[in-house]
């Protein structure tokens, strides 16, 4: 069966337009229609097309025109070119300039089923083609982990290793790296993938709902435990268990875990009857766990227990090679999500994302661009689509002025202080008038 694709009939006589119109319609296909080259052009600019049928003499930009910059700026969209009969000499100048195929007017529609059949067999590939195949490609590969640098190479080896092992995994990386994303990965590649994975946030929970989670527990082993339940350490059952935020942990689950740990079993609570365990281990933190074991928060025992393997996730600003290509894949997921059509960025854009230093990393990225398909009103990204990046984390491209760093630190002070031009002179040590005579001075407001 032939795909449903997005169309246009670019042609300045309304008649052409409606009759193209009408049969391409019953084929199923989504189609448009523009009078002018310019008006066709800023369709494009609002939602990409497959195919346009374009007539070559159009007052004003003409069809060749068209084809030219169509073919220099969306190079995927495809281009058919209907001519006048007799003018076979343009019809070939379009072919050389890229047109996919031409029609001579006037046709019949068994000649445009003939066109339409003759490009589908010629090139299936379109850009919404190329993007479920790579969405598809990224997922049997890694669990929708996206990046193609150095450190993600090393990374997507390290998973594949490490899967095949039984031994406990620290995950360690700043917010935002991906740390849950791989912990997921690895399981999916272990012998237990088609076992249970099972995620506890260990900086959510109380020590005491912890322990029960956990362990599990008897009816009527503290009050409101109406029922037994059994605790996630055997739900698990074979699978893997994932201890997230481990560096939150207290001091008495640590003890606990690494008994656990150490004898394969567990008692739930209220209950004297050992219960076999079994589940391969990875934990994931934020946090230095060397420096908690310094500062006496965290075990040495137990820690030597849970990183016998360590994994830890490069920051977004160590692989910054991979933004163009995870802007692609937020991209295509949030248009997809929000029914619109975001999928090119501007080069003045991916400079701006490029220059800053992503504390929150991937996450951080990834709501940025979800942020500016929303709010987009066009197809493409640009700068400005992004200027509510906070100016204090942009890395300076270029040596600064005192006078600019002493703007940006201002600046960065107010929207930490969300513009309490009070606490913010305070930090700033200069009075409320003078702040206020700056503010007013530089034109500074929210979201400068
Ligand atoms: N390499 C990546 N490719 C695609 N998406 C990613 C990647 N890394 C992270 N993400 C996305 O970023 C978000 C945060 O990822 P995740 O929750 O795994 O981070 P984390 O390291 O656990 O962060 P935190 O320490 O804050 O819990 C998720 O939406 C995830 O899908
Ligand atoms: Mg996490």
């Amino acid at each position: 069966m032939e795909p449903k694709l997005r169309l246009m009939i670019v042609d300045d006589e309304l008649i052409v337009r409606e009759s193209l119109l009408n049969w391409l319609r019953k084929y199923g296909h989504e189609v448009d229609t523009a009078a002018s080259g310019s008006e066709a052009l800023e369709k494009i600019e609002q939602k990409p097309f497959q195919l346009l049928f374009v007539d070559i003499k159009m007052p004003g930009m003409d069809g060749l025109e068209l084809l030219e910059r169509v073919k220099k700026e969306y190079p995927d969209t495809l281009v058919v070119i209907i001519t006048a009969h007799g003018s076979i000499e343009s019809a070939a100048r379009a072919m050389r300039a890229g047109a996919s195929d031409y029609l001579m007017k006037p046709f019949k529609p068994d000649q445009l089923s003939l066109v339409m059949e003759r490009i589908f067999n010629q090139q299936k590939i379109t850009s919404d083609y190329r993007y479920v195949k790579g969405c598809l490609d990224q997922i049997t590969r890694f669990d929708n982990i996206i990046g193609q640098s150095p450190p993600m190479e090393k990374l997507y080896a390290l998973i594949l290793e490490v899967a095949q092992s039984d031994a406990s995994v620290l995950i360690t990386g700043e917010t935002g790296t991906g740390k849950e994303l791989v912990a997921k990965a690895i399981h999916a590649k272990s012998p237990r993938a088609q076992l249970p994975f099972v995620a506890i946030n260990c900086g959510a929970l109380p020590d005491a709902l912890m322990e029960s989670e956990l362990f599990g527990h008897r009816k009527g082993s503290f009050t409101g435990a109406e029922h037994s339940r059994k605790g996630f350490l055997e739900v698990v059952s074979g699978g893997t268990l994932f201890l997230d935020e481990i560096g939150d942990i207290s001091a008495k689950m640590q003890v606990d875990l690494l008994r656990v740990l150490e004898d394969k079993t567990i008692f739930s609570v209220g209950s004297k009857t050992p219960v076999k365990v079994d589940f391969r281990l990875i934990s994931a933190t934020r946090k230095d766990l060397e420096k908690c074991i310094e500062e006496g928060s965290f075990r040495e025992d137990f820690f030597y227990r849970i990183n016998v393997i360590i994994i830890h996730l490069p920051s977004l600003r160590e692989r910054k090679g991979d933004i163009p290509l995870l802007v692609d894949h937020f991209m295509a997921k949030y248009s997809h999500e929000t029914t619109k059509h975001v999928d090119r960025i501007k080069p003045d854009a991916l400079s701006l994302l490029n220059a800053y230093n992503w504390p929150g990393n991937v996450r951080e990225l990834e709501n940025a661009v979800e942020r500016a398909v929303v709010l987009s009103k066009s197809r493409t990204l640009d700068a400005r689509d992004f200027s509510f990046l906070k100016p204090a984390h942009a890395a300076p491209s270029s040596p600064q002025t005192l006078k600019a760093v002493q703007e940006s630190h201002i600046l960065r002070i107010l929207d930490e202080q969300d513009w309490q031009i009070t606490r913010s002179a305070e930090i700033l040590g200069i009075n409320r008038v003078t702040l206020h005579k700056i503010i007013k001075r530089n034109n500074f407001s929210k979201g400068t």
